[in-house]
């Protein structure tokens, strides 16, 4: 059986969707049901930079220069298309 996990989108007018855990979510997040943005997907542009409570693993070393670069002042900030997501999650857009 499939585990599933939920992903909110608080502050936003989003519903929470909830999706098989440990897929993608640049395969599953469209403009239509979230407000994160993605570009390159592969965790080199920066786009889809947002904030993130809940359960995921921690950030690979690539991911986690790029967060030092992007928001140094963000503890939860994570690159949405690097996300590895385990449990329910909330996931807020930051603007870069
Ligand atoms: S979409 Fe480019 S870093 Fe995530």
């Amino acid at each position: 059986m499939p585990e599933f996990c939920k992903i909110s989108f608080p502050e936003s007018d989003f519903l929470p969707i909830s999706l098989e855990c440990h897929q993608s979510l640049s395969e599953h997040l469209t403009i239509q049901n979230s407000p994160v943005l993605f570009g390159c997907r592969t965790g080199i542009c920066g786009t889809c930079l947002v904030e993130v409570i809940g359960d995921i693993s921690p950030p690979q070393s690539e991911e986690q220069e790029m967060l030092e670069t992007l928001a140094p002042n963000y503890p939860h900030a994570r690159l949405a298309c690097q996300l590895d997501v385990k449990g329910n999650v909330e996931i807020r857009r930051l603007k870069g």
